[in-house]
C-alpha cells in the first residue's frame, strides 16, 4: 500500500489527518496480518536517541526496525547527563554528529522544545517518541489502532481519559488524535490542578466534538476508559497515594462500566489499574501494547 500522504517527520498529532491515521492503521493491520514479511539486512539504521527512560517506545523502535530488515543503535548515556557535566554537549551537536550514522532519528527528551529545536538542523526523518509533558504521537497511534480493532470504529465513541491530565503527554496526543474523528465524546477526569491544559482542549473543541471536565471517577456510558495515570512526582508536586487511589481502576469502579467497555493505558501501570483487573473482560491493555510492534514498523515505513 503506498500512503497518499508524505510526511517527513511525526512530530505531533496536529500534523496529520484523519486520512493519514488511517492509513497508517490500515498498513500496522496489514504487516499484522501478513507477518513480518522476509527481512534484508541492514538496509537502513534508526539511531534511537532516549534522553529519558523508556522500556516500550525505545524497544518497540528498535525491534521494529529489526523486523523491517534494517538495525539501530541507542544512545543513552550522552554527554549532556551529570557525570559529563564538564564536557558537556549540546542536544543539537549530539544530533548533527549522530544523523550522518542513521537513516531515521527517534527522540525523546524532558524538554517540550526539543523537535522545534531539532527540525532546522535535522536532515533526517525524526519521529517524536516524548517531549517533555507536550505529546507522544507514536503512543496514540498504537492506541487510536487499539480502539479501532476492539470498538471496530474511530467515531460515536464515548471515551474517559484519567489521571494527571496536566502532565502526561499520552493524554495530550490522544485528545489532538481524537479530534480528527466525528461524535465523539470524551470525558477529562482528574483532580483540578491537574486539568488537561487548555491548548490541547481548544483544538480538540474546535473540532466540534464534545468535551467533559469533571473531578470524579464517573465511569458510567463510556466505550473506553483511557488511564493515562499519574507520574510519581510532577515538576512541582508529589501526587499523594490518596489522590492516586481516587483515580484507580479497581472492581469498585469497574461495576459502572458497560459490558463491552474497555480498558486501555499506555503503560507502564503503577498502581493507577489494581492488578486483579488484568483477569477481567474489560482489560485490554496488553492487547494494546501488543499492537505497538506493528504500528512502530508502520511508521519507520511511512517516513522512510
Ligand atoms: N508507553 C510508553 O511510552 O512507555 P515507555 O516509557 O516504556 O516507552
Amino acid at each position: 500500500m503506498n500512503l497518499k500522504r508524505k510526511i517527513k517527520n511525526l512530530i505531533s498529532m496536529e500534523d496529520l489527518d484523519r486520512s493519514d491515521i488511517e492509513q497508517l492503521i490500515f498498513l500496522a493491520q496489514k504487516i499484522k496480518k501478513e507477518g513480518m514479511g522476509k527481512r534484508v539486512a541492514h538496509s537502513f539504521i534508526s539511531g534511537l536517541l532516549f534522553f529519558q527512560e523508556s522500556t516500550r517506545t525505545r524497544i518497540g523502535f528498535q525491534v521494529a526496525s529489526y523486523r523491517l530488515g534494517g538495525d539501530s543503535f541507542i544512545l543513552k548515556e550522552t554527554r549532556t547527563s551529570d557525570s559529563m557535566l564538564f564536557a558537556a554537549e549540546s542536544v543539537e551537536d549530539t544530533v548533527k554528529v549522530l544523523q550522518s550514522y542513521t537513516d531515521i532519528i527517534c527522540i525523546r527528551h524532558s524538554d517540550n522544545d526539543i523537535c522545534t529545536r531539532l527540525l532546522p538542523i535535522s536532515k533526517k526523518p525524526l519521529i517524536n517518541c516524548g517531549n517533555g509533558d507536550d505529546e507522544h504521537p507514536s503512543q496514540t497511534l498504537i492506541d487510536l489502532m487499539a480502539i479501532k480493532e476492539l470498538c471496530g470504529s474511530l467515531d460515536n465513541l464515548s471515551i474517559a481519559i484519567v489521571g494527571d491530565l496536566r502532565h502526561m503527554r499520552a493524554a495530550h496526543s490522544l485528545i489532538l488524535g481524537l479530534s480528527k474523528f466525528v461524535k465523539m465524546s470524551v470525558r477529562c477526569i482528574s483532580p483540578k490542578e491537574l486539568s488537561m491544559p487548555e491548548k490541547y482542549k481548544n483544538v480538540y473543541i474546535n473540532s466540534g466534538n464534545i468535551l467533559t471536565e469533571m473531578t470524579e471517577m464517573n465511569l458510567n456510558d463510556v466505550d473506553v476508559v483511557y488511564m493515562a495515570g499519574f507520574q510519581p512526582k510532577t515538576p512541582v508536586k508529589t501526587i499523594s497515594k490518596k489522590i492516586r487511589l481516587a483515580y484507580q481502576a479497581n472492581k469498585t469502579t469497574l461495576a459502572q462500566l458497560k459490558d463491552k467497555s474497555i480498558i486501555l493505558c499506555p503503560l507502564p501501570r503503577i498502581d493507577e489499574i489494581k492488578s486483579d483487573v488484568d483477569q477481567t473482560k474489560f482489560a485490554k491493555y496488553f492487547e494494546q501494547s501488543d499492537l505497538g510492534l506493528y504500528m512502530r514498523m508502520a511508521i519507520v515505513k511511512w517516513l522512510l
